[in-house]
């Protein structure tokens, strides 16, 4: 297996880094436009090699597509996190131009991978990077409902008194903070629903915590976060190369699915060596179907920007 991350900023690096030492790949590349930055990170973590024990090679390379050439699956991360005063069509004019730049390297040296997308606005870039490409749609997945699952996961843990690894919780729609759809009905303590658990009041506590949880970060930070988004893009990747048929929330297009068409959005998938192996109805209630409908309007209208913009 070949893995290649484009950007190797904060996401970017946390990501290769778990993969390396979950060895997912005996080759992985990482990427950036900036003289020496990927070299440098790449050569960090392989220095952790003999303390971690791992055996996959790191790769750093300045914009040398070439070194890319017959990756399996490879990571977008590059682009801007949004500063302070930035409208969100500066946003997606910034990131579009560079994630349709970069899907286009991708194809030229890769034409059979699956491409992961973690760039923000994340399901306008992978709607972005299905149609610059022409890839069939099992092949471009948006990672941000993994990890809107896992910040659920973590608030729904911290309510309930009990470990992370014991909850699920699934969270769909779009990957923002008003467009996230945390599925409180779905939500479980080892199958007992997590509503029998905790009253309406806690519950709504953990979907609101859930929903602000890269906002919070951000003003922690003064930056977006990298530890979960990284580890989430890694469990994704992880998924595809070792053919685990992982169920996650992903961004995938949709063709009638959901009542929608046209779109990428997070629904539940499952996640093998061919990518988006499958869609899995959840049998929305008439509320979660509403909620899902006002999620994908929102999402549809950003998509319009990359027309505005001649994107695409
Ligand atoms: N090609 C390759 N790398 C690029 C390009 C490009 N055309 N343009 C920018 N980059 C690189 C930058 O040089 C930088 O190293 O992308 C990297 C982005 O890293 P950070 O600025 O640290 O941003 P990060 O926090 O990693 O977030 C990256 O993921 O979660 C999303 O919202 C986040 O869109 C953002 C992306």
């Amino acid at each position: 297996m070949k893995i290649t991350v484009i950007g190797a900023g904060n996401v970017g690096a946390t990501c290769a880094n778990v993969m390396a030492q979950k060895e997912l790949a005996s080759e992985l590349v990482l990427l950036d436009i900036k003289e020496g930055f990927a070299e440098g990170k790449a050569l960090d973590i392989m220095q952790t090699a003999s303390l971690l024990g791992f055996n996959t090679r790191v790769i750093g390379v300045t914009n040398d597509y070439s070194k890319t050439a017959g990756s399996d699956v490879v990571v977008v991360t590059s682009g801007i996190p949004r500063k302070p005063g930035m409208t969100r069509e500066e946003l997606i004019g910034t990131n579009a131009g560079i994630v349709k730049d970069v899907a286009a390297n991708i194809l030229k040296f890769s034409p059979n991978a699956i491409i992961v997308v973690i760039s923000n606005p994340m399901d306008t870039m992978t709607y972005l990077t299905l149609k610059a490409t022409g890839l069939p749609k099992n092949k471009v997945i948006g990672m941000g409902g993994i990890l809107d699952s896992a910040r659920f996961d973590t608030y729904l843990s911290l309510a309930l008194g009990v470990p992370s690894s014991e909850v699920q919780g699934t969270v769909i729609g779009g990957h923002g903070d008003t467009t996230m759809i945390p599925l409180t009905r779905f939500a479980t303590y080892n199958g007992i629903p997590a509503s029998t658990l905790l009253s309406a009041d806690e519950l709504n506590k953990v979907v609101s915590d859930t929903m602000v949880g890269g906002a919070t970060l951000t003003k922690l930070l003064g930056t977006s976060a990298w530890y979960a988004p990284g580890a989430a893009g890694a469990a994704l990747v992880e998924s595809i190369v070792r053919d685990e048929k992982k169920v996650f929330p992903c961004c995938v297009s949709l063709d009638g699915e959901y009542g929608q068409k046209d779109i990428c959005i997070g629904v539940p998938v499952v996640i093998g060596k061919n990518g988006c192996e499958k869609i899995i109805d959840m049998k929305l209630n008439s509320d979660e179907q509403a909620a899902f409908n006002k999620s994908a309007d929102a999402v549809r209208s950003m998509n319009g920007v990359l027309k505005e913009l001649n994107i695409l």
